[in-house]
């Protein structure tokens, strides 16, 4: 048998190993662009922290592989109270959304991918946002919508939530954002970031 010693001089501290940047893969639906422009001030805020931040748009994106980024959050905007899926998109290319981005949406991705725990054993921590029509949700506690449902998605194909899910407001249907809500988005990319780095 070959014993390996670390040969640490008596009375110096075990060196710690350089603290490398974080990651993060910001994944997106978005049948008119509304959350493809939340998931940009996202990314600028977790950017902002000193995250290396990806964006992937699930209308083009290839089938996932595993994830081994240091966080994965989605975005996707609500339909009929949960993530969209085939139908509500027909609905929404009917509404003018191109019909490029009908076949896969944020539900389909998901199905698909899982946290790379050979890189990450202990999981892949995962946060959700929504987008939603001020007019089509009068209440706005309520607890469905996308962000939950991909939270509990992602859950289930073992991703560890991270932080509570994020809604965000178009003004009607096809948008634009209500007022402020580029600015909250990358206050909350900010503050996922500092709760990654732990500070
Ligand atoms: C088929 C369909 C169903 C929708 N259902 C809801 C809903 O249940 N609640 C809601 O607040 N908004 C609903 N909306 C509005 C969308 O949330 C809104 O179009 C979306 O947030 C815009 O984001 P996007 O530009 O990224 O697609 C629905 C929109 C469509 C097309």
């Amino acid at each position: 048998m070959v014993l390996v010693l670390l040969l640490v001089p008596e009375g110096s501290a075990v060196p710690h190993p350089p603290t490398r940047p974080r990651s993060a893969l910001v994944v997106f639906e978005s049948m008119f662009g509304n959350t493809g422009h939340l998931t940009r001030a996202v990314a600028a805020g977790l950017r902002g922290q000193g995250v290396d931040t990806l964006t992937l748009d699930v209308a083009i994106a290839a089938p996932p592989e595993r994830v081994t980024a240091d966080l994965l959050v989605l975005g996707a905007p609500t339909h009929s109270g949960s993530l969209s899926d085939i139908t509500t998109r027909a609905d929404a290319v009917r509404q003018g959304a191109s019909s490029d981005r009908m076949i896969g949406g944020l539900r389909e991705w998901l199905v698909h991918a899982h946290p790379d725990t050979a890189v990450h054993p202990g999981g892949v921590p995962v946060a959700a946002f929504d987008c939603r029509a001020h007019r089509l949700d009068p209440h706005r506690d309520a607890v469905d919508g996308a962000a939950p449902s991909a939270l509990a998605m992602a859950g289930l194909q073992g991703f560890v939530p991270h932080a509570e899910p994020e809604v965000f407001y178009v003004r009607d249907l096809l948008g634009p954002l209500a007022p402020g809500e580029m600015e909250r988005a990358a206050a909350w990319g900010r503050r996922l970031a500092r709760a990654l780095v732990g500070v």
